[in-house]
């Protein structure tokens, strides 16, 4: 990874798959400082804290979040209306990326404030690195935003985009399974 200053990245949710994702910018050299993370339970923070020292770990959402180019939601799809709820004054402004299985697009908009979104739905093979993520864009997120998610989704494996949000489940039913076919997936 370049030395060039890394944009802020903000994790909403620092389980498993933000963990991962995590780990994985980190030993690319990603610098710990321009990782925010809002996790609410301190037995979490203090896990994080302790694998990636440096990390900005929050209890809650707050005004730092406005610094984020990218936000990253990975909480469980129930907890997205709660954990989105306080963070939306900060957040309209940002590249939002979802790992979230079965959250629409629209409701992340509606959300967030931003129409920049792209969903991503990895596998989970994605936590050791090893797996496929189908990715779709909505229209507003630009090439720059692309490259930013394929950079920030690269220690989890692989990345395919998808022309439709509802070729996502496609990608899920197939990498779930065996290795992918479909004529529906194209890269950038
Ligand atoms: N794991 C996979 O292989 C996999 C694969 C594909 C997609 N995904 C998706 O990735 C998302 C996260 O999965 P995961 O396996 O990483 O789950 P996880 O390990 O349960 O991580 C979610 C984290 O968010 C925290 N959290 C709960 N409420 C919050 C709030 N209001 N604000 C901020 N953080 C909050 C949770 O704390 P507590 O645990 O203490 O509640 C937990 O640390 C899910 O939507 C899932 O569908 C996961």
């Amino acid at each position: 990874m370049s030395t060039a200053p890394q944009p802020t990245l903000a994790f909403i949710g620092g389980g498993n798959m933000a963990s991962a994702i995590i780990g994985g910018l980190l030993r690319a050299g990603r610098p710990a400082a321009s990782v925010i993370v809002v996790e609410p339970f301190e037995a979490q923070r203090a896990k994080l804290a302790a694998e990636f020292p440096g990390l900005r770990l929050l209890a809650a959402a707050d005004t730092s979040l406005a610094e984020a180019a990218l936000l990253v939601w990975a909480v469980k799809p129930q907890l997205f209306g709660e954990a989105a709820a306080p963070c939306a004054g900060a957040v309209a402004g940002a590249l939002q990326l979802s790992v979230m299985a079965g959250i629409r697009s629209d409701s992340i908009v509606a959300a967030t404030g931003s129409q920049r979104v792209v969903r991503a739905m990895p596998n989970t093979p994605a936590l050791i690195g090893q797996g496929i993520a189908g990715l779709f864009a909505r229209e507003a997120v630009t090439a720059a935003d692309k490259a930013l998610v394929e950079q920030v989704l690269a220690p989890t494996g692989q990345t395919l985009w998808v022309q439709a949000e509802s070729d996502l489940d496609a990608v899920t039913a197939l990498s779930g399974s065996g290795r992918p076919t479909s004529s529906t997936w194209s890269r950038p």
